[in-house]
């Protein structure tokens, strides 16, 4: 049975549930571990012939570690088969949706030169009474200008759930 590794950079959440559900999927056919980024050394690595990386975007980045994860491990990710997703919110426009459209991805893969076999994008949540008061007001005026909820009581989940299970069984 094939061995399966998913890693999640996350800060909310939303990239780790995301990465649940496409352990699900994967373990019908294989093997299947998930590591946070910062749990994950490169013996881990060599283990798995599938390694799978998702990442979340803060500020219009990715966290420096993602980058530095796929600078350090650049020759084991060239010897297995590799996947890589990011997942923001900006991503809920369908022109920005796509490998091919969304502007975070194609910023990621052109800095870290990367080449994954499989990439993807999916739109996160918004959840505004979990953020202190300055990411609040910032996601909110962002809101504004591009037209997306701006109740602060509000909860909104953009992710879709159809588009995830798709890509997993893309993976399979
Ligand atoms: C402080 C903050 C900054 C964010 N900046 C961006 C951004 O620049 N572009 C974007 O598309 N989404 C942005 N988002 C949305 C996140 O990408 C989205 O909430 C995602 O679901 C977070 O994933 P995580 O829960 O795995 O960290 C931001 C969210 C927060 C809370």
């Amino acid at each position: 049975m094939k061995k399966k590794l998913i890693i999640y950079s996350t800060t909310d959440g939303q990239t780790f549930l995301i990465c649940q559900r496409i352990k699900e999927i994967l373990n019908e056919k294989a093997q299947v571990s998930l590591l946070a980024l910062d749990e994950c050394s490169e013996n881990d690595l060599k283990n798995f012939d599938q390694i799978i990386l998702g990442a979340s975007i803060r500020y219009g980045k990715h966290k420096p570690a993602v980058h530095k994860f796929v600078e350090l491990n650049r020759k084991i990710l060239e010897e297995k088969r590799t996947a890589f997703f990011t997942v923001n919110v900006v991503a809920r426009k369908q022109n920005k949706n796509s490998p091919a459209t969304n502007p975070y991805l194609k910023k990621f893969l052109n800095a870290t030169s990367w080449n994954p076999d499989v990439s993807g994008v999916f739109s996160g949540k918004i959840d505004y009474p979990k953020y202190g008061f300055f990411d609040k007001h910032v996601i909110r005026l962002i809101m504004y200008i591009t037209r997306g909820p701006t109740d602060m009581n509000g909860t909104y989940e953009f992710t879709d759930w159809k588009k995830v299970e798709e890509f997993a069984s893309e993976l399979n």
